[in-house]
């Protein structure tokens, strides 16, 4: 059947005055996905509150809905009424996961050990992603999966009667490959392991250890973390209080950076430290950015941030900070197209699977923007123009093709604040997978931002 076609929702953003204000950008996407997923399971009540309500979450809600958990919302707080692990239901229709490759891949992993089947599907984007990261391990765990050529969505995957559990070295630095196999070890007897030796974000291991299951983590000599879960064992029902996604918060956060005059401050961002690399990375190039109120809560660090409009210098980026600022180099691109000097961003290759290929797609629009840059196998190479000095685009046909990754489509929209000609893209409508009323919060704070 061909895809619905949606109307495109084009969007244009101008040079813009100082930007100044106080923000809390929407909750954290990944923590989110994980609140529902482990409430979901858990045996009794789970409350949620700063719960990212973008469309890549609400998904992962209709799917924990569609498996037996009750979720409803009071005022300001998700309430979960979970069906206790092992007991999830199997799911009458296929589960759509739209555009939203974190909760596909991890609610495979849940639903692995299940003796049903659940079919999996997506929008053009999360069916053009490889798949087989997933369903490899999955498959030594004695799943059956039908899936598309090349392991791509629509997947339909069969659990096992008697599942499992295996011991696996994650062959690409994926968080998300580390937590599909430790949900699928969660109704798996005996021992799961992972071994990941690039460290990713920890917010599986975090939670699941707040919601009661037996997970060990150590750290090798070599920097290899091994987590071992013991399955099959009770999770009960959790208070979790999402901070602001530092993802998200990069967006101001460079838009505050390059245009002039700025002063902006982001309230109760999450410092998981294997998610700042970027503040880092800005920081090396000069940003002013002072981390203020440093605290933590519910197992996380949090801080606000206040950030001045900053003289930024290019940078080599190590290749071993990509996995605490994967999704950040699209916005990290745009703060070097205003550096001083050259950026080189190294080890890049995951970019490539993401909702876009972010090298090529970042590469194609900067170029499009009069941005000198150089785009590799791995690596993307910026110069960059401080003053902005014919940078956008002075024709109205200058587009720049978002390719259904909503990161692509706020990086543009923050670059044309700064630019001497306004950046436009040919759509803003897969901004609210991650980050709903982005637009009407930049235009808040004095943002020229405006759908076409
Ligand atoms: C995520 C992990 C990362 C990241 C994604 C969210 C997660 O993906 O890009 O936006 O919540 O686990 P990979 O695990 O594929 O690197």
């Amino acid at each position: 059947m061909a895809p619905a076609t949606v109307p495109l929702r084009p969007a244009k953003a101008s040079k813009s005055a100082a930007l100044k204000g106080d923000l809390a950008v929407p909750g954290d996407k990944s923590m989110s996905h994980r609140a529902l997923m482990l409430g979901g399971l858990a045996a009794g009540e789970t409350r949620i509150t700063g719960l990212l309500e973008g469309e890549d979450v609400l998904a992962t809600a209709r799917a924990m809905q569609a498996m037996g958990a009750a979720i409803r919302k009071d005022g300001d707080s998700f309430i979960i009424n979970g069906t206790g692990n092992g007991c999830l239901l199997a799911p009458e229709a296929a589960l759509d996961f739209g555009n939203s490759g974190t909760g596909c891949r991890l609610i495979m992993g849940l639903v692995a050990p299940y003796d049903f089947e659940t079919r999996f599907i997506g929008d053009a984007s999360l069916c053009s992603r490889p798949m087989a990261r997933v369903l490899d391990p999955l498959r030594l765990m004695g799943v059956q999966v039908q899936a598309e050529a090349g392991d791509r969505l629509p997947v339909t995957l069969r659990g096992p009667r008697t599942p499992a559990p295996i011991s696996f070295r994650v062959p690409v630095a994926s968080a998300q490959v580390k937590s599909a196999i430790l949900l699928a070890g969660l109704n798996t007897p005996g021992l799961t392991t992972v071994i990941e030796p690039v460290p990713t974000r920890d917010h599986s291991e975090r939670m699941l250890q707040a919601f009661g299951a037996a997970l060990e983590t150590e750290t090798g000599a070599d920097g290899a973390r091994t987590i071992r879960l013991e399955g099959r064992g009770r999770l009960t029902g959790q208070v979790i209080d999402v901070p602001c996604d530092p993802s998200s918060a990069a967006f101001p956060l460079v838009a505050a950076l390059i245009v002039q005059g700025s002063d902006l401050t982001l309230r109760n961002v999450l410092m998981n430290p294997a998610r700042t690399g970027m503040i880092l990375t800005l920081q090396d190039m000069g940003a002013d950015i002072e981390i203020l109120n440093r605290r933590s809560t519910g197992g996380e660090d949090v801080a606000d941030l206040r950030v001045r409009a900053s003289e930024l210098s290019g940078v080599a980026v190590p290749a071993e900070r990509a996995a605490s600022m994967i999704d950040e180099y699209p916005v990290l691109a745009v703060a070097a197209s205003f550096a001083r000097g050259e950026t080189v961003m190294q080890g890049l290759s995951e970019l490539r699977v993401k909702e876009s290929d972010r090298l090529a797609t970042m590469a194609r629009g900067l170029t499009l923007n009069g941005v000198d840059c150089t785009e590799g196998e791995d690596w993307l190479s910026v110069r960059g123009r401080p003053d902005g000095k014919g940078l956008g685009a002075p024709a109205a046909d200058g587009i720049v093709a978002t390719r259904l990754d909503h990161r692509i489509a706020m990086s543009f929209l923050v670059m044309g604040l700064a630019s001497e000609h306004p950046v436009r893209i040919d759509d803003c409508a897969l901004i609210a997978t991650s980050f709903p009323g982005f637009m009407a919060m930049m235009n808040g704070i004095g943002a020229e931002m405006a759908e076409l």
